[in-house]
């Protein structure tokens, strides 16, 4: 496995790749990606080993804007609602659960190999490139005979040519050999989880028996999860790592679509609540459904490289917890206390990858605007619930040892209730630019006047407006106006 992530052979480099993608839109994909790296957002895996494929790291800011971002998913999920409660489960789990759950036989991208320079690549994402549709719900056979149609024009973006294998089915679950100490390491293998849900549907008994939840109701939960993504694309978008946030929602089989309608009104309204902007984002039904599958539609963003998911919101129906009950020898279905009705309740499901939010968000927000003369200033005009830091500090010059003095207490008495940073560093204009680049709504600055009247200079990120606020009244400003 360790070839395949890191030899070079093997996969496109990350830059190869995000470079292609990045000719539209003014090049933005390319401006967010050196902005993440510049400004501490997103790093490159292992970076001084020349990185690992399709793994990202998330800097001081990006740390940030993942947990508001996660905040704000708990908040509507979860803390508002009296009919959903959390959950945590592990990341290592009975293999049988992934035998259960199908991904063992069927969790898998179609993918080709060039039989010249070795690299492996999805076919439905090569015969995309051609304007050719196919998905990867497709099955093996249909997407081979597309293939074949189109053989002759799929060209080789690593080395050119083009001969290619026929299209293989590749397995996505990551292996471990976890508990393992046999020092066989072909056998009793266990799986890094492929996604979250599964934990929520192991514990739904679990759950049903220790709370006071009764159907309709809902798990969820925010976990890692790990899939051999076999082409690393489009940055953070698709990564071998990642984190997912899901909601698992147990309902009567009678009730499932009513419930259905509900929960994809619901999250359409979180990204508007988030500030996405509503001409940015699509609903897209699926074709081609999974047999057990009601419905199924994702959300979708326009990001640099296109309209793509951000988010699926699928209704399920009985499958996963009649695989469970099937496999586990227990007994999932749901006896309805008042009714005495016993059904195997149907599931419908909302889950998204944190980093897909966050790259629309930077997406999103990323403005490019001219001020005094030629000069740009780069701004992410982000909702203020999202932004890394919420307020910044300066004094207006370094050397003015009462001026630091002040504006280190000011800041001291603010980075309790609000993420601050301190920075007496270059010129103010140099300042705001650089909170600006990161997205900070407030700077504060302390001038020689604060040192008479107790006030200092409020600018705001969006307007660039200056007011002068009582020293004494800024938290109440705050709180009102980054809405906390
Ligand atoms: N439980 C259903 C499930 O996992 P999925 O369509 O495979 O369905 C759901 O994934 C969401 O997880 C996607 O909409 C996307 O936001 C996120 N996601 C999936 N694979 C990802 C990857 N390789 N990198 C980042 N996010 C990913």
């Amino acid at each position: 496995m360790l070839g395949c992530l890191i030899g070079t052979p093997f996969i496109f480099s990350l830059f190869q790749v995000i470079y292609k993608y990045m000719e539209n839109k003014d090049n933005l994909m390319e401006k967010i990606v050196a902005l993440c790296k510049r400004r501490g957002f997103v790093f490159p895996s292992s970076e001084i080993y020349g990185g690992f494929g399709a793994i990202y790291d998330f800097g001081p800011y990006g740390v940030e804007l993942e947990n508001a971002i996660k905040r704000e998913w708990w908040k509507t999920m979860v803390q508002i609602r009296e009919d959903i409660v959390g959950l945590d489960s592990a990341i290592f789990m009975h293999p049988k659960i992934w035998e259960a759950s199908g991904h063992v036989s069927g969790f898998s991208d179609p993918l080709v190999e060039c039989k010249s320079c070795h690299v492996r690549i999805r076919a439905d994402h090569l015969l995309e490139e051609m304007d050719v549709k196919a998905d990867e719900k497709m099955g093996l056979e249909e997407i081979n005979k597309i293939f074949e149609k189109h053989r002759d024009q799929a060209k080789c973006p690593n080395c050119g040519k083009k001969d290619f294998t026929e299209v293989r089915n590749f397995n996505l679950l990551v292996k471990s050999n976890l508990g393992n100490f046999t020092g066989d390491e072909d056998s009793n293998h266990v799986y890094l989880r492929g996604e979250t849900c599964q934990g929520i549907y192991v514990n739904y008994k679990n759950v049903l028996d220790s709370t006071r939840v009764k159907i309709p109701f809902g798990i969820a939960q925010i976990g890692k999860a790990f899939r051999n993504e076999i082409t690393a694309r489009q940055f953070i978008f698709r990564t071998r790592e990642f984190e997912q946030m899901e909601m698992q929602y147990f309902t009567n089989p009678e009730e499932e679509m009513k419930e259905y309608e509900k929960l994809r009104e619901y999250r359409w309204k979180f990204y508007l609540d988030l500030g996405i902007k509503e001409k940015n984002l699509k609903w897209h039904k699926h074709d081609n459904l999974v047999f057990y599958a009601k419905e199924a539609y994702d959300i979708e963003y326009d990001y640099p490289f296109g309209f793509s998911e951000i988010e699926g919101v699928h209704a399920r129906g009985d499958y996963d917890l009649t695989q469970h009950s099937k496999y586990s020898g227990k007994d999932l279905s749901y006896a309805d206390p008042v009714s005495g009705e016993k059904y195997m309740p149907h599931i419908i499901e909302s889950s998204v990858g944190v980093a897909r939010i966050f790259l629309a968000v930077l997406c999103d927000a990323y403005t490019e605007e001219k001020i005094e003369g030629d000069e740009i200033r780069v701004v992410l005009k982000m909702n203020k619930k999202l932004a890394p830091v919420k307020v910044a500090v300066f004094p207006l010059l370094k050397n003015k040892p009462e001026l630091v003095k002040k504006a280190k207490e000011i800041y001291g008495g603010l980075n309790s209730h609000f993420m601050c940073e301190f920075d007496d560093n270059g010129n103010i204009g140099k300042r705001y630019r650089r909170q600006d680049e990161i997205g900070t709504p407030y700077c504060v600055t302390v001038d020689f006047e604060t040192l008479n009247d107790e006030a200092v200079t409020v600018r705001d990120r969006d307007t660039m407006k200056q007011e002068r606020i009582k020293i004494s009244e800024l938290k109440e400003y705050f709180e009102k106006n980054l809405d906390n």
